[in-house]
């Protein structure tokens, strides 16, 4: 499949690894690039520009296929705005095949100037967004392609809560460079209706945290593989920062505080501190809330990220092949 995607990127399919807080590590983001697909390095994973270099050092020596950066402009615990610009500087000078920017534009949060220096140096500028209004800020700002993000989606949907059906096609008709769907994709299927709807490409990440390669609990591989499409729910609404989460223990918990109009600070001790590791580590499923999309409903076996792509393209040829000939007959 050649698409304006793996031109852009020089990759074989057009499939891509979002940014994941906690996994989208050196070993995972090189399996994907491996695989022909575009790994994902998330530069939040490190506290600093010089320990996130390291990382991409050792991403390149795990493949020497592109790869992504993703750089998340949203309220964070840890991260500061001085640890952002660390990472946009680093990605131009490393020369990092493109950076998939979520949250505020790097234009408006660092200023116009930056979209010049990845230029330069080079770099390809996507921006992760759940609106047209925001494609179309894009396209003028200077990126090189949006990723329609819909409500399907895990993580931070925007709460506009348009689907990926709808975001998709009006994105399409709304702007000229390349758009990559994600929100509700996890196989051939999907990526063929993506195709057909107008994209020039998928992104997925739930997919990529049910792979051998992926450095987390096997608990939480096969809880994704388990849960089914209605497991998921979207919590911390009130913070106005919505995220989709598996359903869980912890999940419901957030839920209640949120329904009794209970403080941040109850929130946050739900969400923050040592209860990811107890998830993330030991295995705990019930401990934390985790990012998950619809796509769960999808996925059914923990596999290599060489499986995951190669299967899907190939169930999405067959996909667009069968279809025709269906409607045809
Ligand atoms: C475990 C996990 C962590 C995530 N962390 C981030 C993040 O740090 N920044 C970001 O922009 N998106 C993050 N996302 C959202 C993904 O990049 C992507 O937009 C979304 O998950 C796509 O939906 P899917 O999981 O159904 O494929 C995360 C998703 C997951 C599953």
């Amino acid at each position: 499949m050649r698409t304006r995607m793996t031109e852009l990127f020089g990759i074989e399919h057009p499939i891509m690894c979002g940014g994941m807080m906690w996994l989208a590590k050196p070993e995972l983001c090189a399996a994907i690039s491996n695989a022909g697909a575009l790994g994902n390095l998330t530069a939040q994973n490190y506290m600093g520009g010089e320990e996130f270099r390291k990382a991409v050092q050792q991403t390149r020596k795990l493949t020497d296929k592109p790869f992504c950066v993703n750089i998340t402009a949203l309220p964070a615990i840890r991260i500061t705005k001085e640890m952002h610009w660390e990472y946009f500087q680093v990605c131009c000078q490393e020369q990092v095949r493109a950076i998939e920017v979520s949250g505020t534009p790097l234009d408006k949060y660092f200023g116009p100037q930056c979209i010049e220096m990845a230029k330069k140096a080079g770099v390809k500028l996507i921006h992760k967004v759940g609106a047209v209004r925001h494609a179309l800020h894009a396209e003028r700002a200077g990126y090189d392609a949006v990723i329609a993000a819909g409500i399907e989606e895990g993580g931070h949907p925007l709460d506009d809560d348009v689907t990926t059906m709808l975001l998709t096609p009006r994105m399409r008709e709304s702007v000229n460079i390349p758009v990559i769907t994600t929100g509700g994709i996890a196989d051939g299927r999907s990526l063929a209706a993506a195709l057909v709807l107008g994209a020039d490409g998928v992104m997925m990440a739930s997919r990529f945290v049910a792979t051998t390669e992926c450095k987390v609990h096997q608990n939480v591989k096969e809880e994704i593989a388990r849960k089914q499409e209605h497991e998921t729910t979207l919590i911390n609404k009130s913070i106005h920062l919505q995220m989709r989460t598996w359903k869980n223990e912890a999940a419901k918990k957030v839920l209640e505080i949120e329904e009794r109009k209970g403080t941040l600070d109850e929130i946050l001790a739900i969400i923050a501190g040592d209860r990811a590791s107890r998830l993330l580590e030991q295995g705990d499923v019930e401990s934390a809330p985790f990012a998950v999309g619809q796509s769960v409903g999808l996925i059914h076996d923990v596999v290599s990220c060489k499986e995951v792509v190669e299967r899907m393209v190939k169930e999405a040829e067959e996909t667009l092949a069968s279809t025709l000939k269906r409607i045809k007959s």
